[in-house]
C-alpha cells in the first residue's frame, strides 16, 4: 500500500492578484508534492483561497459588487495562474464553500461544549468612518491609516479561544519534536514567543459581517484565522468521509511563508489539541521573495505578474528559476537577468544541448534507431555510477525539501553528460567502421541519461520533462512513471527509434553594454595617484580587498562567562559562519534571529574567549548606543 502524504499551501487572499511572490510558495509545495508521486506516495496536494473579512467586504464595496462576486473573480485568476504554471493541486478550497462553512461551524461548537470558547470584550482602536479596526502600531502620525481621521478607543463583545490553556502543552510538544517546526531558526523564535505568555484569541467580530456566523449567535462573523486554519481539515473529510481523514490527517506539511509560521505552530495546534486531534508532521516557514533587492510593494510599482513572465518565457523555466536560485528558508532575490541568465545557461545551453545533440547524432550516425548496449567502457560504467549516484542524491534530499540542492545536483549530471560526448567523441567514432558498436553504445547510454534526467527534473519542470520523454518517443506513459522505473541502467528499449529533435528553450538574446577596456597609459595613470595618497587615504583596490556579505542570523546565544559577546550562527547564501560578536549589551540573541545583517566576511578567523569567530559584523556605535547594520537582500548577497 503506497504511503499517504498530506501537503498545503496557505489559502492566499482574494483581496488582489497573485504576485511572483505567491507563486513562488505555491511552486515549492507542488515540486514536494510531484517528487512524492514519483516515490510512488499516494499524495493530496491542497492550495486555496482564503476569502472572508473586513478588507475584502471593503474591496467589494468599492468595486459596487457583493464581496462573493468580488472574490469569485480574483480566485479564477488564482485557478487559471496554477493552470498555467503546472500545480498538480488535488483541490482547491475556497472558504466561502458551503462544506466549509459546515466544518468551522462545527469545530466552533465542539470547542465551545468542551468550555474552551467564552463571550468576553474585545478592545481596540476603531476609525468609525472605515468601519476598522487598528493596532497602535498600524497608525500613522496616531491616525487612521486609511482616511487619516481619528480613531476612538471602543469594545466590542466577542468570542475568545483559551489559548492561554494550551500554553504548556505546545511548548513541550515544540521542544520534544525538533523536526515540527523548520527551519530550526523560526523554530526559536516560536518558543521564544511562547515563553513571554500566550493571550487568548478573539475569534468573532461583529463590526462586519462577511464571514461564517458563529452558530450558537449569528451576530457574531468567526474572525479570519480561526476560518483559515480550518481549511486543512474540510476536504480530506473531516465531517463526512471519517476513512479519508484518517488516511491524510494529521497533514505530513504545511508549507508556509515564514510571517505566518506563529499562526501554524502555535495557534492551529491549540485549535487542534481543543479538538482532540493530532498535530500536523512539519511546517515549514519558507523565506520571502524580493524583487532587485527590494520588498515587492504597489507604491513602489515593482510587483511582478507571474502571468506576463509565464507568457513571455515560458513556466517550466519560472519554476526552474524560482526552485534553484533561492534557498527555500531564507529570502531570495528575483531578478529578471537573473532569470535570463539561468535560461540561457542551464535550460537552453546545458539541457537543450545535450537533447539536441543526442537525438541529432543518432539520426545522423544510426537512422534514429538505438539498440541496447553491448559491454561497457570505463568511461560508460563512470555516467552509469554518476546516474546512479544523482537518483540517491535526489532520493535523500528531496525528502529533506533540499529543492535547490538538488536542482544543482542533477545539473551537475547533465554538465557530465555533456562532458561524456566530448570525452567519446561520437562524431570521430562514425568515421571508423570498426567503432561501430562503441558508436552505438555511446548513443544509447546518452539516450539513457536523457530518460533518467527527464524523471529527476519532473518536479520542476513538468512540461520540459515530458518533451524529453515525447521526443525520446519512450513507449511507457509518462504519467505512469515512477523513480523505480530509473533505477535499473537500460530502461531505453532495443531497436528503439527516437524521435525528431525539437529546441526545448531558445536563446535570450540581451543587449550588452562592454566596457571598453581602459587603455594602458590609463592605468599607468592610475597606479600613479595610489602611490600618492594621502595619510588615512585608502584607494579603491584597497577598499576592494574587504569582502562584505549579507549574512542572515540562523540562531544566538550568550558566550558562558563573557557579559558583552553572542555567539552567532550565520547564513551567508551557500555557506554557514560562526562568528562572536560583542553586542549583548543591545542585542538579546531572540531579537537577532532572522535579521540581516552585514558581515566582513574574508577577515582572519580569531578565537575569542575560545570560541571561533568566522568574521565580524557590521555595527554603527556611538560609544553609548549601538545599532547592527541591517540591510533587505538575501543572505549571501555581497556588499560594495
Ligand atoms: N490568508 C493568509 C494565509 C492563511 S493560511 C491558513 C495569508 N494570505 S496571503 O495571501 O497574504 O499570503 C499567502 C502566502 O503568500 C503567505 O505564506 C506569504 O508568506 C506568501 N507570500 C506573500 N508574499 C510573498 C513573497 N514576496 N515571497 C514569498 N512568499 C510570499 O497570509
Amino acid at each position: 500500500m503506497s504511503k499517504p502524504f498530506y501537503i498545503t499551501t496557505p489559502i492566499y487572499y482574494p483581496s488582489a492578484k497573485l504576485h511572483i511572490g505567491h507563486a513562488y510558495c505555491t511552486t515549492i509545495a507542488d515540486a514536494i508534492a510531484r517528487f512524492h508521486r514519483l516515490e510512488g506516495d499516494d499524495v493530496f496536494f491542497l492550495t486555496g483561497s482564503d476569502e472572508h473579512g473586513q478588507k475584502i467586504q471593503q474591496k467589494a464595496q468599492e468595486a459596487g459588487v457583493t464581496p462573493l462576486e468580488y472574490t469569485t473573480k480574483i480566485v479564477a485568476g488564482f485557478q487559471d495562474l496554477w493552470k498555467r504554471l503546472g500545480i498538480s493541486n488535488d483541490d482547491f478550497i475556497r472558504t466561502t464553500e458551503k462544506r466549509h462553512y459546515d466544518v468551522v461551524q462545527e469545530i466552533f461548537r465542539r470547542i465551545y461544549d468542551k468550555g474552551d470558547i467564552y463571550l468576553g470584550e474585545y478592545k481596540g482602536l476603531y476609525c468609525t468612518p472605515c468601519e476598522s479596526y487598528w493596532t497602535e502600531h498600524q497608525l500613522v502620525d496616531g491616525k487612521c491609516p486609511d482616511c487619516g481621521r481619528p480613531v476612538e478607543e471602543v469594545s466590542e463583545p466577542a468570542y475568545f479561544f483559551k489559548m492561554s490553556k494550551y500554553q504548556d502543552r505546545i511548548l513541550a510538544y515544540i521542544e520534544e519534536h525538533p523536526d515540527f517546526i523548520q527551519p530550526a531558526s523560526r523554530r526559536n523564535e516560536m518558543i521564544n514567543f511562547i515563553k513571554q505568555g500566550l493571550e487568548d484569541l478573539c475569534i468573532s467580530r461583529t463590526s462586519f459581517d462577511w464571514g461564517i456566523p458563529v452558530p450558537i449567535n449569528e451576530k457574531h462573523v468567526i474572525y479570519v484565522w480561526f476560518d483559515a486554519l480550518t481549511n486543512y481539515l474540510t476536504p480530506i473529510g473531516f465531517l463526512d468521509d471519517p476513512e479519508k481523514f484518517h488516511k491524510y490527517w494529521p497533514a505530513d506539511l504545511h508549507l508556509v511563508g515564514k510571517e505566518i509560521v506563529r499562526f501554524h505552530t502555535i495557534i492551529w495546534p491549540c485549535i487542534l489539541m481543543a479538538l482532540d486531534l493530532p498535530l500536523p508532521k512539519k511546517v515549514y516557514g519558507h523565506g520571502w521573495l524580493i524583487v532587485d533587492g527590494d520588498k515587492m510593494s504597489k507604491s513602489k510599482g515593482n510587483v511582478v505578474d507571474p502571468i506576463g513572465l509565464i507568457d513571455e518565457f515560458g513556466a517550466d523555466a519560472i519554476r526552474y528559476f524560482l526552485l534553484r536560485e533561492i534557498n527555500l528558508g531564507q529570502d531570495g532575490n528575483f531578478s529578471r537577468d537573473a532569470l535570463i541568465g539561468r535560461i540561457n545557461a542551464d535550460l537552453a545551453n546545458d539541457l537543450g544541448n545535450l537533447l539536441h545533440r543526442t537525438l541529432s547524432m543518432t539520426k545522423k550516425f544510426q537512422d534514429g534507431v538505438l539498440t541496447k548496449a553491448v559491454g561497457a567502457s570505463d568511461i560508460d560504467k563512470s555516467l552509469q555510477a554518476d546516474a546512479a549516484e544523482t537518483i540517491a542524491f535526489f532520493r535523500e534530499n528531496m525528502e529533506n525539501m533540499q529543492l535547490s540542492a538538488t536542482i544543482k545536483h542533477v545539473w551537475a549530471f547533465i554538465s557530465r553528460a555533456n562532458k561524456y560526448i566530448d570525452e567519446t567523441s561520437p562524431w570521430a567514432l562514425a568515421k571508423d567502421p570498426a567503432k561501430k558498436q562503441e558508436l552505438s553504445n555511446v548513443l544509447y547510454n546518452l539516450a539513457e541519461a536523457l530518460r533518467v534526467i527527464s524523471v529527476l527534473i519532473e518536479p520542476f519542470m513538468p512540461t520540459t520533462a515530458k518533451r524529453i520523454w515525447d521526443q525520446l518517443a519512450l513507449p511507457q506513459d509518462f504519467a505512469t512513471v515512477s523513480l523505480k522505473d530509473i533505477e535499473t541502467w537500460g530502461g531505453v528499449p532495443d531497436n528503439h527509434t527516437v524521435g525528431t529533435p525539437e529546441q526545448l528553450f531558445p536563446r535570450i538574446e540581451i543587449e550588452e553594454e562592454k566596457e571598453a577596456p581602459a587603455p594602458k597609459q590609463e592605468k599607468k595613470a592610475k597606479q600613479e595617484k595610489k602611490a600618492e595618497l594621502p595619510e588615512g587615504i585608502i584607494s579603491i583596490d584597497d577598499f576592494a580587498k574587504v569582502k562584505l556579505r549579507v549574512a542572515e542570523v540562523l540562531s544566538a546565544e550568550p558566550v558562558p562567562k563573557a557579559d558583552k559577546l553572542l555567539k552567532l550562527q550565520l547564513s551567508v547564501g551557500d555557506e554557514e559562519r560562526q562568528v562572536v560578536s560583542g553586542i549583548a549589551p543591545w542585542y538579546s540573541p531572540a531579537e537577532l534571529v532572522g535579521k540581516h545583517l552585514v558581515l566582513v566576511a574574508n577577515l582572519k578567523p580569531a578565537k575569542l574567549r575560545g570560541v571561533t569567530s568566522q568574521g565580524m559584523i557590521l555595527a554603527a556605535s556611538d560609544g553609548k548606543d549601538l545599532k547592527v547594520v541591517e540591510v533587505n537582500m538575501p543572505a549571501g548577497t555581497e556588499v560594495r
